[in-house]
């Protein structure tokens, strides 16, 4: 069978909910054993966790420094890892605080690296691994009151295009997927404006928002062996918005 992730281990980050669990159901769907986190509460992650089978919850805070070895101490190695959960400000370059800096490059950036350093040498060694970090549209257009969040997306895929050729050679693939506007509870708010939901859509070429779904297949192909040649890639799930 295609795509079949049986008895493989993956790590969500930020898949409580939106497209963190789009992702973790349709790796659990295809074999995998999935950890679920989130940061807000253990209901919260332990809720999303019964909803897929072959599932565990693991409560992690990735603005932290010991974020990776708090995951480690549940998921042990992995076979894996999405790097999907992020934190992101709305706020004009010159209203940006120094808190919000911090936090999102640490929880888009940082932790992407720490838990790429703790994660990595055991698919090293088992000459198997995959590492999908999760970016943004806005690598490649920056919403003007999201300077920062779309600059850690950016530094992201470079740490990805550097870390796919040093990882190649131990049989680790490392892509960027990089979603355009899609329906998760992170945009509810500002797509219920209609006035903002109708020019957020007029910037879409395909003309309607993506859903979870939508993202979920890409990062099945990149996870399974029919995926194992493609590494060091960036590829966007936009309806063309970036064009
Ligand atoms: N939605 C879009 O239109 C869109 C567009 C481009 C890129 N993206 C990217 O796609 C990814 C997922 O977005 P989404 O819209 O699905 O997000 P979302 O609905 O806001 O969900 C965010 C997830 O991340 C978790 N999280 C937040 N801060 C965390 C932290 N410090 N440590 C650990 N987990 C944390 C949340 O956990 P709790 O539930 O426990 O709070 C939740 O599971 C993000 O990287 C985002 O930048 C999204």
């Amino acid at each position: 069978m295609m795509f079949d992730l049986t008895g493989k281990k993956a790590l969500v980050t930020g898949s409580t909910q939106g497209i963190g669990f789009g992702i973790a159901e349709c790796l659990a769907k295809y074999g995998a054993k999935v950890f679920i986190n989130g940061i807000s509460s253990f209901e919260k992650t332990a809720n999303a966790s019964a909803k897929i089978p072959n599932s565990v919850p693991v409560v992690a805070d990735l603005s932290k420094t010991d974020c990776a070895d708090e995951l480690f101490k549940v998921t042990g190695d992995i076979d894996i890892l999405i790097l999907n959960a992020s934190v992101q400000y709305r706020n004009p370059w010159d209203k940006i605080t120094d808190e919000e800096f911090d936090k999102q490059i640490a929880v888009n950036f940082k932790a992407s690296l720490k838990l790429i350093q703790k994660y990595a040498p055991h698919m090293m060694s088992q000459r198997w691994g995959r590492i999908i970090t999760v970016g943004s549209v806005q690598q490649a257009k920056p919403h003007k009151d999201m300077l920062v969040y779309a600059a850690s997306k950016a530094a992201q895929l470079n740490m990805v295009e550097s870390l796919a050729k040093q990882f190649a050679p131990f049989g680790i693939t490392v892509n960027n997927v990089a979603p355009g506007v899609i329906n998760t509870p992170r945009n509810f708010d500002a797509l219920s404006d209609e006035a903002y939901r109708k020019k957020v859509l007029e910037g879409i070429p395909a003309g309607f928002e993506g859903e979870a779904n939508d993202c979920a297949g890409q990062f099945l192909l990149l996870c399974s062996n029919e995926g194992r040649y493609i590494t060091g890639e960036n590829i966007f799930i936009d309806g063309g918005m970036k064009l």
